[in-house]
């Protein structure tokens, strides 16, 4: 099944347009990965999905973005709710310049629950979800920024988590990290898959081949080809993935 369809989607700040006419079905419980050259449009993409551009004052879409069959940019879409089901993770790991403990309790707070009890127990549970418990249990109460980049992505993760996300969005989650930190959060991804529905914009193929079921290629604004990631990175069908995913450019 489908979480989120996207029909004739194009995206425009001020003049100059952004991405188009994107067709694009993202499948749940699955890893779908967005790949192209920079300046693509693969973050301006991402973000449009949970409307992150809503406070750009020259933002213009058309087309039509369906989270389970609800178009998300209708005024009858809760911003607050679709932000919570479809959460984000950024390139650079972004916790609050609080606990740890804090960090992932504040998006259960501000949903307005204030049973400690309770509050603990997702703060646990999502911190095991995130591959990152058995690392903080015994320093819940030291800052966030004490730990390691990747340690503070698997927390970032474990935020969204705690936020009851389903959807997670994954804006090059890895690029500032070392090659043992990017394995961790691939093995994350790949525990995270069967209960979460994950989109990751990566730069590195083999990230992408290793985490990915399906996988999109950006170039201009536009989506060349869509395909499973085992068939697009062995036999590309347009000759811009192929040259792309060889290294000819980008
Ligand atoms: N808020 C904005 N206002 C105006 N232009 C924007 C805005 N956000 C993005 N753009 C433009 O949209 C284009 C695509 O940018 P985007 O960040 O989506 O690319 P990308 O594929 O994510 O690149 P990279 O791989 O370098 O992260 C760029 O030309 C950028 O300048
Ligand atoms: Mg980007």
């Amino acid at each position: 099944m489908n979480r989120i369809e996207v029909e004739d989607l194009n995206i425009y700040f001020g003049e100059a347009q952004i991405l188009k006419n994107i067709n694009i079905n993202i499948p749940e419980n699955a890893v779908t990965a967005l790949i192209g050259p920079s300046g693509c449009g693969k973050s301006t993409f991402l973000r449009s999905l949970n409307r992150m551009h809503d406070s750009s004052p020259n933002f213009r879409k058309e087309g039509d973005i369906f989270l389970d069959g609800d178009e998300i940019y209708s005024p009858k879409m809760d911003v607050v709710d679709l932000r919570k089901k479809v959460g984000m993770v950024f390139q650079k790991a972004n916790p609050f310049p609080k606990s740890i403990y804090e960090n992932v309790a504040y998006g259960i707070r501000i949903h307005g629950i204030s049973d400690e009890d309770y509050i603990a127990q997702v703060v646990e549970d999502s911190l095991k979800s995130a591959a990152l418990w058995d690392q903080v249990e015994d320093k819940m109460d030291n800052s966030a920024l004490s730990l390691s980049g990747g340690q503070q992505q698997r927390l970032c993760i474990a935020r969204t988590i705690a936020n009851k996300s389903e959807i997670i969005l994954m804006d090059e989650p890895c690029s500032a990290l070392d090659p043992i930190a990017t394995s961790k959060i691939e093995e994350l991804i790949h525990r995270l898959k069967k209960s979460y529905t994950i989109i990751i914009v990566t730069h590195n193929m083999q990230q992408a081949t290793r985490v990915s079921k399906y996988t999109s290629f950006f170039l201009s604004g536009e989506i060349i080809e869509s395909d499973l990631t085992e068939k697009l990175f062995v036999n590309p069908q347009n000759k811009k993935t192929e040259e792309y995913i060889t290294g000819r450019f980008g």
